[in-house]
């Protein structure tokens, strides 16, 4: 069996370094894939292998050091502009030489800059390096993000990919896809059977989403950051695939494209209404996060005119027979309190209370006679926890009837100890063995970009509701509680 020839261009970012040498390091250490596997990094300035290999250790942890010095002889260094045709023929001479030649399967990674996508793929194209004939070698490529800025963007991307790749050879990246307890809410929904009957509009009364992170934008990526925003970076992408997860239907089977048929299906009934109380957005100024002093976003190396937002929140709707009706609120921001990724997925409460009120509580809702019993609520945590948690009422001891929450709980660490398999690992290896169905199909990525369009209308119209300023540290602005509205509830803390 031919070892596996994967090429990385932009091989001197951040990503290589950090992301994916690791993951491939782990991946050796490992004997995966069985056929072993050759690295080529590819970047513009000249430099030999040695020196290459010397920065990329430099780069790794103290911890991941021996992994790397193990995948250290098979990485090999090319320079050469992915823009130039002939330095791109003179990658593939140079890949025919390396082990597995011309037989290899061809991994090609592009963590470059959005505008080189269609420059590179058009040059392998044209140096012959793509054909996949029936029986021979295969040829594929990983499009890291962002995948487009936009719609119209997106399917442009789409077009020039497809004019020289197939479907099938094309793999768009999201890392959260590869992250265990993302992967986990499709297993746990669709491999245990107590809570698909009540997964739905009649017995689910909002699901919220956070992705909260407490680092702020990295000086290094303010270009990058102001042309993008909380919406593109983060919920655009991430957040609506931990939405389409928790929201899809049940698949016939695994086949790749059955799960993402259903996912694509989700995300093409989502709906958003440009009214007040269903978007918030909003940009971090100073503040203290564990007691540091940090600066705001105007003073991260963007633009002083910068209007774009660090911090998103949506009421969002999904348009289908199981969710008609039930809020999906989604929320991003950096710089906020504290690190954390999850889903709450809160339950209808009684009709009728059968219980001693609490204490000081007015049992009967403003609107209505709705008891003040806490909803049933299913925490999915996933990260920096990866956990599960379903919390309940149980009767207090004692006389009458007063109800205490309490909750069943799950912990990944409990069960499985610390080791988790990297995002970047897992995807790796998937793309490497053929399998799609971590990554976004065409009409995935259009249906979320459609979905992310509309909100970034709303926000041009004149009327649209003001970037606000949240303290960095804090929880973001207090208008978002107000999504919240005809619903128990506020927004997770973590
Ligand atoms: C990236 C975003 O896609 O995801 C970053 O561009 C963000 O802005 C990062 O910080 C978060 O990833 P994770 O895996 O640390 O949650």
């Amino acid at each position: 069996m031919s070892p596996v020839q994967i090429v990385i261009f932009g091989a001197s970012g951040d990503l290589t370094a950090q992301k994916l040498v690791p993951a491939l390091a782990s991946l050796a250490r490992k004997g995966e894939p069985e056929s072993g596997f050759v690295l080529v990094g590819m970047a513009r300035r000249a430099k030999t292998d040695a020196q290459f290999r010397e920065e990329l250790a430099a780069q790794q942890p103290p911890a991941g050091q021996a992994a790397f010095a193990e995948l250290a002889p098979r990485i090999h260094y090319c320079s050469g502009d992915v823009q130039d045709l002939d330095d791109i023929r003179a990658l593939g001479e140079r890949l025919d030489a390396l082990p597995g030649g011309a037989q290899a399967g061809r991994l090609f990674y592009f963590s470059l800059m959005p505008s080189l996508f269609g420059p590179v793929v058009s040059n392998l194209a044209k140096a012959g390096m793509l054909g996949q004939a029936a029986g021979g070698p295969w040829r594929r490529v990983i499009v890291e993000k962002p995948f487009g800025h936009d719609l119209e963007s997106a399917r442009a991307l789409n077009h020039t990919l497809l004019a020289s790749l197939r479907e099938e050879q094309i793999y768009r990246i999201d890392h959260y896809l590869g992250k265990e307890t993302v992967q986990n809410l499709f297993a746990f929904r669709f491999n245990n059977t107590i809570f698909e009957p009540v997964w739905n509009r009649r017995h689910v009364e909002l699901v919220q989403i956070t992705v909260a992170e407490s680092v702020g934008v990295d000086p290094g990526r303010a270009a990058y950051y102001d042309g993008s925003g909380a919406l593109n970076d983060m919920m655009q992408n991430h957040m609506l695939q931990i939405l389409a997860m928790v929201a899809m239907e049940p698949p016939s089977s695994l086949d790749p494209e059955e799960i993402r048929g259903q996912k694509v299906s989700v995300l093409k009934s989502l709906r958003f209404r440009d009214d007040p109380g269903h978007h918030v957005r909003a940009r971090y100024g100073a503040g203290t996060i564990g007691g540091r002093p940090v600066e705001g976003y105007l003073q991260e190396g963007v633009p002083p005119d910068s209007g774009t937002e660090t911090y998103v929140a949506v009421r969002a709707e999904i348009e289908n027979w199981r969710w008609s009706g039930v809020p999906f609120l989604l929320r991003h921001g950096k710089r906020m309190a504290r690190r954390f990724t999850e889903v709450k997925v809160q339950f209808r409460t009684p009709p009728i209370l059968l219980a001693d009120p609490a204490p000081g509580v007015d049992p009967v809702r403003a609107d209505g006679p709705v008891c003040q019993l806490r909803p049933n609520i299913l925490t999915l945590s996933i990260q920096p926890r990866e956990a599960m948690a379903l919390s309940f009422s149980v009767k207090e001891p004692g006389p009458g009837m007063a109800m205490v929450p309490a909750e069943l709980a799950f912990d990944y660490r409990d069960r499985f100890g610390e080791s988790t398999t990297p995002a970047y690992e897992r995807l790796l290896l998937d793309a490497i063995l053929g399998d799609p169905t971590l990554f976004l199909r065409a009409d995935e990525v259009e249906a979320s970009w459609r979905f992310a369009d509309t909100i970034h209308r709303a926000w041009r119209e004149p009327a649209a509701p003001p970037l606000l300023d949240y303290p960095a540290g804090g929880w973001g602005p207090a208008e978002a509680d107000l999504l919240f509205h005809g619903c128990e509830g506020t927004w997770s803390r973590g």
